[in-house]
């Protein structure tokens, strides 16, 4: 099929890339030209496993294509996929990118086309989006929902292998086609109207959330109580009614989804008069955990931070990607510094971005060089060569053996044996 996908965030370049490799001609589309340019170069915005060499191999076969131009890119696709994003803006949902693209899209429709979004839009704007874009077309289309649940560090496994497929519409003609796309997809599918799947997509996008908060509020009562929180959650997750994903406590949830959506769904449903205040307990102790982590910190160094070496290990908001969006580390830099402390971080792969919104830091690669006199190690992503760091090297590194594990991911009793003090999340 021909598709156009506008949009080249992440979103859009995974799901371009993939129905690519199904042998669709796919153009993908964004008005950034400099980003438009790069990834004809091969060079792609940012770091996720196996869509560089995904990319590269549709893009020589000719299938996958860039470019500037909706009127290169529009008249002759059948289905075009609408991935651009809808950031939260002073507490509000900006949906300035999506309206701009639609016009865009209606301005050169010239066959009957689908058009799909998949970006996490307000429950309804279906009606409103349509009106508008009929302003710009006389042209036929239908305009579907197909929301989005893939994951950073996992996206292409994620849209290959899906939980499911949601199909926004009822309209017999527009669902068979969009089920035939899918085709070599796995993963249920569930048809149904276009605001209920827009509602699944905030449904998901926090209850997740919820989930995580709910883990780590258990994990301060176990700390509280003297149980394991390890334990706790794992007996908790045994219950195939509960779940054992997204029960990870620690120092909380980042990166550029759920502390968005959380932020407009609460606003969309005080628009529409519900109070959604479980959701807003959730964001809390959300933001609480950081305060929890570096009491902690204080406590377990004796007391002011002013002048001591901490190393944080992790820039990222979880492992696997370049992403340092709303990044937990991010803030717990941020009150590092205002407490005074000298501060090594470390990450694998962030630095270059990380470099361009944090100061007065020093930045390793090497985990061992930026642990080299300091006097606590904060784990905050659990990068997968931090889960098998050499701890009788590092013993011998530190000015001071403090671990305060923020992802729970070391073993206290090992980690004593060798003559660290070791704190996690209620463990
Ligand atoms: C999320 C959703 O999983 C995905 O379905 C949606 O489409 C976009 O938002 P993503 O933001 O890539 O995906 O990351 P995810 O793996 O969900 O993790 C989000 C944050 O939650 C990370 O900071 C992670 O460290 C944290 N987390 C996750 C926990 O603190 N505990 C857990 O048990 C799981």
């Amino acid at each position: 099929m021909n598709l156009t996908v506008v949009g080249a965030g992440f979103v859009g370049l995974v799901t371009a890339a993939v129905f690519a490799d199904f042998k669709n001609e796919v153009w993908v589309l964004d008005n950034d030209e400099g980003k438009i340019k790069k990834l004809s170069s091969g060079k792609i915005p940012f770091y996720e496993p196996g869509l560089k060499d995904l990319i590269i191999k549709n893009f020589k076969s000719g299938r996958l294509k860039f470019t500037t131009d909706y009127a290169q890119a529009i008249p002759n696709s059948e289905i075009i996929f609408i991935c651009v994003g809808t950031p939260n803006k002073d507490g509000k949902i900006d949906l300035s990118y999506l309206y701009a693209a639609t016009k865009a899209i209606a301005q050169n429709l010239k066959e009957p086309t689908i058009i799909a979004i998949k970006s996490t839009v307000p429950p309804g704007i279906n009606q409103k989006l349509e009106k508008w874009m009929k302003k710009y077309t006389k042209g036929d289309f239908d305009l579907v929902s197909v929301p989005e649940f893939l994951s950073e560090g996992q996206a292409i496994e994620n849209t290959l292998n899906p939980h499911r497929v949601v199909i926004g519409t009822e309209k017999r003609a527009v669902i068979k086609k969009l089920l035939k796309l899918h085709q070599s997809i796995s993963g249920e599918r569930l048809i149904c109207d276009a605001v209920s799947a827009q509602m699944i997509k905030f449904a998901a996008n926090t209850f997740l959330p919820l989930k995580i908060s709910f883990a780590n509020a258990i994990a301060i009562l176990c700390d509280k109580f003297g149980a394991q929180a390890d334990k706790v959650l794992k007996g908790l997750g045994m219950d195939k009614r509960i779940g054992d994903q997204f029960l990870g406590a620690g120092i909380g949830y980042g990166g550029s989804c759920f502390p968005k959506d959380l932020k407009t769904f609460i606003k969309l449903s005080s628009q529409v008069g519900y109070n959604f205040h479980l959701l807003k307990s959730a964001q809390k102790i959300n933001d609480d955990q950081i305060d929890y982590f570096l009491k902690k910190l204080t406590y377990l160094i004796g007391g002011s931070l002013k002048g001591r070496r901490i190393t944080v290990l992790g820039l990222t908001f979880k492992p696997k990607t370049s992403d340092i969006r709303e990044s937990r580390a991010i803030a717990i830099i941020k009150e590092l510094k205002k407490k005074g402390a000298k501060i090594h971080v470390c990450d694998p792969i962030a630095i270059p971005e990380a470099k361009k919104l944090i100061t007065r830091v020093k930045f390793f690669e090497n985990p061992y060089q930026a642990l080299k006199g300091a006097e606590a190690l904060l784990l905050v992503t659990e990068w997968e060569e931090y889960q098998k760091l050499n701890f009788q090297k590092i013993k011998k590194l530190m000015k001071k053996p403090l671990v305060i594990d923020g992802r729970n991911i070391y073993n206290r009793e090992e980690l004593e044996k060798l003559g660290f003090i070791y704190e996690g999340i209620g463990k």
